[in-house]
């Protein structure tokens, strides 16, 4: 017996180079587990529709159950002419229960509803554990803006200074999007939910066996509607592929902004230590690699997701053995937000912000001169006009040197009459920034507001 799933009509075995091509033991054995439970599910199908006895079952389900302990310590593993984790794993079934017994349980199954399954059950598992390192990011950022919720920064658009908004309400911009991947998450989940076991190959089978108890021993609350699109469909893959590089994105946004907050030209941040790498040559260099590596396993991440569409884009109806190739750009892209979201939230919790700096460059640039304009719409001005007499200070203190408050009560005068000296009410960041106090805006009332509804909703999720 050399363990392959096939043998009746060939005149022997796959020879060594297609067997090389045809391997996947060393990337899908992380699915043992689902296998195994797929297998148990199965049985109690088989017993149910009276393929194999209670003693018969009872047998198959401590064979399965001794397969387990022996892969969990390592004892089992895949041997040389396995093909795949499913091969592998008939073959120590094989071994345990026996030809009489082991040879039972593939009766109305196919790999492809399998292996349609056990991806479902893989994505369904990590994408849990996703979600949780998500939450803690989250929170490491609604906790820095609270905990430096009187700093007051240069809001930017085109990297150039804008108007000044609370940093607080600058990081919520990044938890916001975070909170979007977790609903997309919790919204795949749904889609998720249902079992492609019992598809068999493609069309199902004739043995009458329960699918819908299956689904729920595996923990879907539902079975495949339709067997060809149960074993062909491979959309939640992709779907999960972008999901996973969507988060990638939103990381990387606040990635780019942190190494330019942490140059010597910005100073708006340190990093500690403990995430952030020296040089091997240049002794005084503290880098920020987290936030690098994060922005560069992006790039990997949209890889991933562009490699699977093409590998689906023109595949026909049904299983086509092109699927096999799901597997490893989709672990990858979660096994790098693994290692990336622990260290990220690390170093967004242990960075500290120089708030000094910030706020000393947040008037800057002329970034209150839209608050004169509304000042002066305030008074009734038509915003037309109050954007040329506005423009006409930034000329004018550009032409002085000096920043709009540096204009005396004659400049202003001079400018417009309408630019009376209670002006200055509003050429102050702090007044500026507690005026803009409409839904959503970056007033500090607003932004406790915003907070509170942002831990709410990450609650309901
Ligand atoms: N290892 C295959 C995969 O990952 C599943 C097996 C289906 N193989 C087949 N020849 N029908 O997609």
């Amino acid at each position: 017996e050399d363990g392959a799933l096939w043998g009746g009509r060939f005149a022997g075995g796959p020879s060594p180079e297609l067997a090389r091509l045809s391997k996947s033991t060393h990337f899908d054995w992380k699915l043992a587990h689902y296998d195994l439970a797929g297998s148990r599910a199965h049985a109690r199908a088989l017993n149910s529709a009276g393929y194999l006895t209670d003693a018969e079952y009872d047998g198959m389900v401590s064979a399965l159950n001794e397969l387990e302990r022996r892969v969990t310590d390592g004892s089992f593993v895949a041997a040389e002419a396995d093909e795949d984790v499913h091969s592998a794993l008939e073959r120590g079934l094989m071994e345990l229960a026996g030809h009489e017994l082991g040879g039972k349980l593939r009766a109305g199954r196919s790999r492809n509803d399998q292996i349609a399954t056990f991806i479902r059950m893989y994505i369904r598992d990590t994408a849990k554990s996703l979600s949780a390192q998500i939450r803690a990011l989250v929170d490491a950022i609604a906790g820095q803006a609270e905990q430096n919720f009187d700093v007051i920064m240069p809001g930017r658009t085109h990297l150039q200074h804008a108007q000044p908004v609370l940093l607080a309400h600058h990081l919520l911009a990044h938890a916001w999007p975070l909170v979007r991947d977790l609903d997309r998450i919790r919204d795949l989940l749904r889609r998720l939910d249902e079992s492609p076991y019992g598809s068999g190959a493609l069309a199902g089978s004739t043995l009458g066996l329960n699918a819908t108890q299956v689904a729920e021993d595996l923990g879907f609350s539902a079975s495949s509607p339709n067997s060809i699109d149960g074993t062909a469909a491979r959309d939640l893959v992709a779907e999960y592929a972008y999901v996973l590089a969507q988060i990638a994105v939103d990381i990387s946004r606040l990635s780019e902004e942190v190494i330019i907050w942490n140059t010597k030209e910005f100073d708006f941040v340190t990093l500690d230590d403990s995430y952030s790498t020296g040089s091997s040559i240049m002794p005084q260099k503290k880098n920020p690699d987290i936030p690098e590596l994060a922005r560069g396993k992006t790039g990997r991440l949209l890889g991933n997701l562009t490699g699977l569409l093409a590998t689906f884009k023109a595949l026909p109806l049904a299983y086509n053995r092109d699927l096999q190739e799901d597997k490893e750009p989709l672990f990858d892209s979660v096994e790098q937000l693994e290692v990336l979201l622990p260290a990220f939230t690390g170093m967004i919790v242990t960075m500290r912000f120089n708030g000094e700096r910030m706020r000393e460059l947040a008037p800057q640039g002329f970034s209150l001169a839209t608050d004169i304009a509304e000042w002066l719409v305030k008074r009734h001005v038509p915003f037309r006009d109050a954007h040329e007499i506005s423009g006409g200070c930034v000329k004018l203190a550009e032409q002085k040197g000096v920043d709009l408050d540096g204009l005396t009560d004659e400049d202003f005068a001079g400018v417009s009459l309408h630019l009376t000296p209670e002006v200055r009410e509003v050429l102050t960041i702090d007044g500026s920034v507690a005026t803009r106090d409409g839904r959503g805006g970056t007033a500090p009332n607003r932004v406790r507001e915003q907070l509170a509804e942002l831990r709410e909703r990450l609650a309901a999720l």
